[in-house]
């Protein structure tokens, strides 16, 4: 084997960034957790494809994926330290250092996708949005996953009395929390990266997330039992750090501002096509049993749950609070 180069070979010039023209590139690096199968995968693809495409020269995007440059519990630290530039963390992920973000996380706060377009782009996208700029961070857009459905390794999940005694996997909600408090469960939080092992060594029964985080992880391999309760929603929110945001040149700035929105306006159909697609994926495996839960027993859930949006009140804020739950209703 050989290694180095060989005395009589000159060594490869060191690349000349001032002849490519590469010297003045900026780097964008857009690091994320889930897998590139999915609605966040994906459109980061897109936004990195489409900036190619029109800013080749000026500006590169570098995606890391499946949590390979950071976790979500370190993600927003590296980029407020300007280690990254962009990332797109789901709502519950914002809520230990923003805790008003929690109202997004509610249970059945949202009947339909509409609710959820209705509330991100109104008021309360707004203010949430604005919270965010006295941490150095700009919220850019949101992205689309869907509605979070349980799952448990141990026993159907149909009735409130069900969850007793189980243990579910978490995001760092408080909001989520009181949830499965109010159910009766046990919760560990834990970033994304580690759900599927916990899950496979019993640490936990259970856990909920959309069907595409189920479907790409693997993690309905692992269970038993799936209800499709639509209880929650995930969705995410670009962020960029905000001092390296303004520092760009102006029409760069615009530039990526409207592929952004270009992206954000592919990834609302995407997601709601590969949720569909994947369940179908998922029924086809006849892995796990899937419940789909009635308007009675939602009606069980709703009220078990009514507690949650006493209990947060302070946490959130009770002016955002009624305008959720009139959004609800
Ligand atoms: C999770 O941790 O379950 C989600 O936040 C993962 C994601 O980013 O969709």
């Amino acid at each position: 084997i050989l290694i180095g180069f060989p005395p009589n070979m000159s060594k490869p010039l060191p690349f000349d960034a001032e002849q490519t023209g590469l010297k003045d590139r900026i780097v964008i690096k857009f690091s994320h957790v889930v897998a590139e199968n999915t609605p966040k995968g994906l459109a980061a693809e897109r936004f990195a494809k489409l900036v190619r495409e029109r800013l080749s020269d000026r500006v590169e995007v570098q995606v890391y994926p499946n949590g390979i440059l950071y976790s979500d519990k370190h993600e927003l630290d590296a980029l407020s330290r300007g280690d990254i530039q962009m990332v797109a963390p789901s709502f519950s992920n914002l809520t230990n250092a923003f805790p008003s973000w929690g109202v997004l996380d509610l249970p059945f706060a949202f009947p339909s996708q509409q609710a959820v377009d209705e509330a991100l782009q109104g008021e309360i996208g707004e203010q949430l949005l604005a919270e965010l700029t006295d941490a150095n961070m700009a919220g850019i857009s949101f992205w689309h996953n869907g509605f979070k459905q349980m799952t448990s390794a141990q026993r159907p999940l149909i009735h409130p009395s069900d969850f007793t005694g189980q243990t579910f996997r978490i995001l760092p909600s408080k909001v989520v929390e009181e949830q499965f408090h109010a159910l009766g469960a046990q919760t560990a939080m834990m970033p994304f990266t580690e759900v599927y092992r916990s899950v496979v060594n019993g640490d936990v029964e259970g856990q909920e997330n959309t069907i595409s985080n189920i479907y790409s992880k693997r993690i309905y391999q692992v269970q038993r039992y799936m209800t499709i309760s639509n209880h929650g929603y995930l969705g995410y929110t670009v962020i960029v750090n905000q001092s390296f945001w303004e520092g760009l040149p102006a029409d760069i700035r615009s530039e990526l501002e409207q592929i952004l929105a270009e992206t954000a306006q592919w990834n609302r159909g995407l997601a709601q096509q590969l949720n569909h697609e994947q369940l179908d994926e998922i029924k086809k495996s006849g892995i796990v049993n899937i419940h789909q839960l009635s308007a009675e027993e939602r009606d069980e859930w709703i009220k078990a749950l009514a507690q949650v949006y006493i209990q947060m009140e302070q946490e959130i804020g009770a002016p955002l609070l009624a305008q959720i739950k009139e959004l609800g209703q």
